[in-house]
């Protein structure tokens, strides 16, 4: 396998991330519908302290002042999120063309400032109207979803935009939304309907991948942001790297393993035996449709190492002092994003990669001179793109990165609690206040990453 040398390809895109519902509030505005995640954070005891996204960072009103914040730091792509109920209140029928004009706009602003918009269709704000109907519970959601998406492409590649994902973080809105019920729409739904809601999942990305493509204009790259567990061999022998390619098969099984491979594993329908999901050989096919671009987000690493086992891997459980981020989950792992692309690129050989995710948490206040000297995420980030260098060097084609977050936004069941911006936001008055690490995004773009 060629390595090249370390550093970042000259073309490579830097930019930033968010999603509708964690920035936009306005939820009542210009026709949109009810989401899943209204109606979640207004139920008493599923958000921290209460928090909706009622007004979240105001992004909806604000966001000509976001765009020249990104300007001004040399941010090069920005990826949002459309809103679905924004675009089609109730989950079909008659587009609301306010709610789309909103993105219109959106692209419109990012263009003049000559920043590149990539757009994720689903990052899990649902029309509640669908929800109703029994959500990602319906197979006919797939096609509500795929509906949506066709649409916002062929209107939004209309002016422009290159590049859509269908959908983010599979494997969250299952498992948190319908697995252990701490996402919306707040389920636990057992082993059984969990895989099949999955699958349905999996088909509503596919159809979209299709939808997308026929009402595209012009050359768009359509792909799907994923969160794949990033299995990092605990040494770099043979055999623990070896296992390590085997965990990211398995470990992903039900959403990369599937999408890329057309296939669930052995492995994967074994381990459920009667509960195993019902689909059809056409089903996988629609599923795996190839992608032009994988986005893929990673922000901790699991440790494997061989085994003789038949399993012929094993997960090491994290010892309690494992150093953490502000978020429990968030282990200061950087090698996930080493070994995470490294390892689908060895699997898979997907053509082209971003980075659609990756940043932290951190307890991030403003000094008594008002700046924000967040020296952990600092540390956090350089140590993962020191760690994506390794990645590019054994040949992954990650063609670019975007920090997780642009702004401090609504952290889903965590609230306004944990703050993941470059950006610091006064939740009161709406104030930016880029901290240090925006400072230290800044320079890495301008030296392409050559200076980390
Ligand atoms: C992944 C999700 O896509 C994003 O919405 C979330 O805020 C970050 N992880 C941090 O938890």
């Amino acid at each position: 396998m060629g390595r090249r040398s370390e550093g970042f390809p000259d073309r490579f895109l830097w930019g930033s991330a968010t999603a509708s519902y964690q920035v936009e509030g306005s939820v009542n505005d210009a026709g949109r519908g009810p989401s899943i995640w209204d109606t979640f954070s207004h139920t008493p005891g599923k958000v921290a302290n209460h928090d909706t996204g009622d007004v979240a960072d105001d992004f909806f009103r604000r966001y000509r002042d976001d765009v020249q914040l990104m300007n001004g730091l040399g941010i090069q792509a920005f990826r949002f999120s459309v809103a679905w109920p924004r675009v089609f209140p109730t989950g079909g029928g008659m587009p609301n063309p306010q709610g789309l004009d909103f993105y219109l706009r959106l692209v419109e602003e990012l263009h003049a400032h000559g920043i590149e918009p990539f757009c994720t269709l689903y990052h899990w704000d649902m029309p509640q109207a669908l929800q109703d109907r029994g959500g990602w519970e319906s197979r006919d959601t797939a096609y509500r979803l795929a509906e949506y998406a066709g649409y916002v492409a062929g209107k939004l590649s209309a002016v422009g935009v290159k590049h859509f994902f269908t959908m983010n973080e599979i494997r969250t809105f299952v498992e948190l939304g319908y697995g252990n019920g701490t996402h919306a729409p707040g389920l636990k739904v057992g082993r059984k309907r969990l895989a099949q809601l999955n699958h349905h999942a999996l088909l509503g990305h596919g159809l979209s991948v299709q939808s997308i493509r026929a009402h595209a204009v012009g050359d768009v790259q359509v792909g799907v942001a994923e969160n794949p567990i990033a299995p990092v061999p605990v040494t770099p022998s043979g055999d623990d790297i070896a296992a390590a390619r085997t965990a990211m098969r398995e470990e992903n099984a039900s959403y990369l393993t599937a999408i890329l491979e057309g296939v669930y594993t052995d492995r994967y329908l074994a381990g459920l035996g009667v509960d195993a999901p019902h689909f059809t050989a056409e089903e996988m096919r629609i599923i795996s449709t190839p992608l032009d671009v994988l986005g893929l987000n990673f922000y901790t690493s699991t440790y494997v190492r061989a085994s003789h086992s038949p399993a012929s891997y094993e997960t090491l459980a994290l010892p309690a002092d494992f150093p953490h981020m502000a978020s429990s989950w968030l282990t200061v792992s950087p090698e996930c994003v080493h070994w995470g692309p490294r390892l689908v690129h060895e699997c898979w050989r997907p053509k082209a990669i971003y980075i659609t995710e990756n940043g932290c948490s951190a307890d991030d206040g403003l000094n008594a001179n008002g700046e924000c000297l967040d020296t952990g995420r600092i540390m956090y980030l350089r140590n993962c793109l020191s760690q994506l260098e390794h990645a590019l060097a054994h040949g992954a084609p990650v063609q670019g990165y975007f920090v997780w977050s642009l702004l401090d936004n609504f952290e889903w069941a965590d609230g306004y609690g944990k703050r993941f911006g470059i950006v610091h936001v006064d939740f009161k008055t709406q104030k930016r206040t880029p901290k240090l690490s925006a400072r230290f995004y800044q320079k890495v773009i301008e030296g392409n990453g050559k200076n980390l």
